[in-house]
């Protein structure tokens, strides 16, 4: 069991983000990802579709043998994590709970924390973070809001752009006048935008990093439950390497463009499947 990969999906590219801070926190463990982009977005979706793409990721990676599963999509760990759970006998963790709960860590010497949240509308709506955060504090106000843009910009590349930072500056203003303690970046793309997020609402806001965040408790919980890899991977680990495995469900090539500009590197192991319409396949 100790032996198996991690498995990570999300709802396409974004979740390499989450994959890039696992892999650098956890040089023994391999990783199997699914990007899920035949159906990408989530971001504007419904709670009935999200659970049911959810379910299917899950199901997919469940499938191929895996020790513990880590939702790396904002939005599927917003609206879907409880059925995750209900179908899957395996540890879960969501990014929305570590970068809660990260958010308050980190403004703790605040009588009274404010917290921004900068997500998908769906996770926004979803009140997800909200909720993530008032469990860890009751002292915190909060404040969310939606940057749709920040997605197709990030995959673009157009990380300095006067563009990017002409529609930073029309999403997070209303998150500078809130005038934040710490920001959280609820969503898989937004770390590829950090320096343009960081120079909008200023130098002193803590930008907390959701996928940082999962890394730490994943870390935690492989200890606690004994699943780290007793065996130690020898030699250098290389993010994409021929020890983790990529699936997706459409487009390879554009992933491998993308994963490019967001890792400076593509996967050795990458390959096109369907998550849905399995059990059909099977009768
Ligand atoms: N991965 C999604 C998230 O973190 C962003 C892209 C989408 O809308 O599917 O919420």
């Amino acid at each position: 069991m100790n032996e198996l990969p991690i498995g990570i999906f999300d709802s396409g590219v974004g979740g390499l983000t989450v994959y890039r801070a696992l892999h650098d926190r956890l040089p023994n463990e391999r990783f199997v990802y699914l990007g899920d982009t035949a159906r990408v977005p989530y971001g504007t979706k419904s709670l009935a579709t999200v659970e049911r793409y959810a379910i299917e990721n899950s199901e997919f990676l469940a499938s191929l043998g895996i020790k513990l599963l880590v939702v790396a999509c904002n939005t599927a760990s917003a609206l879907a994590l409880p059925k995750i759970r209900e179908r899957i006998g395996l540890d879960v963790v969501g990014v929305i709970g570590p970068g809660g709960r990260k958010a308050v860590v980190e403004t703790s010497s605040q009588d009274e924390p404010r917290i921004a949240v900068i997500a998908t509308e769906a996770t926004v709506s979803s009140g997800a973070y909200t909720d993530a955060i008032r469990r860890a504090s009751n002292a915190a106000s909060v404040f969310q809001t939606a940057c749709p843009l920040f997605v197709p910009l990030a995959e673009e590349g157009w990380t300095a752009e006067a563009e990017t930072f002409s529609i930073a500056e029309k999403y997070l203003k209303k998150v500078r006048e809130f005038d934040p303690h710490s920001l959280v970046l609820g969503c898989t793309h937004y770390p590829i935008l950090r320096d343009v997020i960081q120079q909008t609402v200023g130098e002193n806001v803590k930008l907390i990093d959701s996928g940082e965040a999962t890394a730490e408790e994943v870390e935690r919980l492989l200890t606690d439950r004994g699943l780290a890899n007793p065996n130690e991977i020898l030699g250098t680990r290389e993010l994409c390497d021929d020890l983790d495995h990529f699936y997706v469900t459409d487009a390879a090539e554009r992933f491998a463009k993308v994963a490019e500009r967001f890792l400076g590197t593509t996967p050795n192991k990458l390959e096109a499947i369907e998550v849905y319409g399995r059990d059909e396949l099977k009768t």
